[in-house]
């Protein structure tokens, strides 16, 4: 399998970014994107099209098991894992292309700062105040450990027409962790969660659901939000 990887390549933060095509051949159908990264970065002597070195590629990753959403980028247009990008894929049309995460900063190559996200945890106050409670619906613990797959990647944030980082929405990279906890908590201890779940995703989210087809943990936006609506606006 021969290919070509377009890279989206950018030496900081502020640099012009630019293409780089560098040319691949495996005959392995289990290599992924993330995989071929990792084989250029290691051999260090690839060249691209043009004859110039390729040198080392910055990208972030971690667990290579769709486990850690380190591995987040554009690939062919499409915000995923690259871990889980199988490069058979793209056998037919002999090119994919390799951008960052474009909702967020770039820090260099396919590096992006999503620190946002965890800010926004911060103001949601995102965390345990005591106890979970387990005494809830059965639906209602299923749809709260369905919750708690998420990775953090911000796939779901590049497809979302409604969020931009530091808006007043938050998107479903936070309604997820928020859902779970408004799921789980007893009710005495919601108060605080129901109005910032109100504020920051109930009353900005367009309910297009394009987060739900592109999120790698395979996440049912669509019933958690459901759900969780219910459940902040009213206490039964
Ligand atoms: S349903 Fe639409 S607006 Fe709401 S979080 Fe998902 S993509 Fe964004
Ligand atoms: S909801 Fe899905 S796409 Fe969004 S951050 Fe969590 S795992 Fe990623
Ligand atoms: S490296 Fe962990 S999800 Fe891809």
């Amino acid at each position: 399998m021969k290919l070509i990887l377009k890279i989206l390549r950018r030496i900081n933060a502020e640099a012009e970014p630019c293409w780089q095509s560098v040319p691949f051949e495996t005959d392995d159908e289990s290599e992924t994107v993330a995989t071929a990264l990792a084989a250029i970065c290691d051999d260090g002597h690839f060249l691209d099209t043009a004859g110039h070195a390729v040198g080392v590629i910055r990208w972030e990753h971690s667990c290579l098991q769709k486990k850690c959403g380190a591995c987040a980028m554009v690939i062919d247009g499409r915000p995923r894992l690259a871990c889980d990008a199988f490069l058979r894929e793209f056998s037919r049309k002999g090119t994919v292309s390799i951008e960052p995460l474009r909702k967020f900063p770039v820090v260099a190559d396919l590096i992006v700062d999503r620190s946002i996200l965890y800010e926004n945890l911060k103001v949601i106050k995102a965390w345990m105040h005591g106890d979970a409670a387990s005494t809830g619906k059965a639906e209602d613990r299923n749809l709260a450990f369905e919750a708690s797959r998420c990775l953090l990647c911000g796939c779901c944030l590049e497809v979302c027409p409604n969020f931009a980082p530091g808006e007043r929405f938050f998107g479903a990279a936070s309604f997820s962790i928020v859902s779970r906890l408004l799921l789980e908590l007893p009710e005495e201890s919601r108060k605080e969660l129901r109005k910032t779940y109100m504020r920051h995703i109930y009353a900005g989210c367009g309910k297009s659901l394009a987060c739900r087809d592109v999120c790698p943990a395979g996440i049912d936006t669509e019933k958690l939000l459901s759900r969780s609506n219910a459940v902040a606006l009213f206490r039964r």
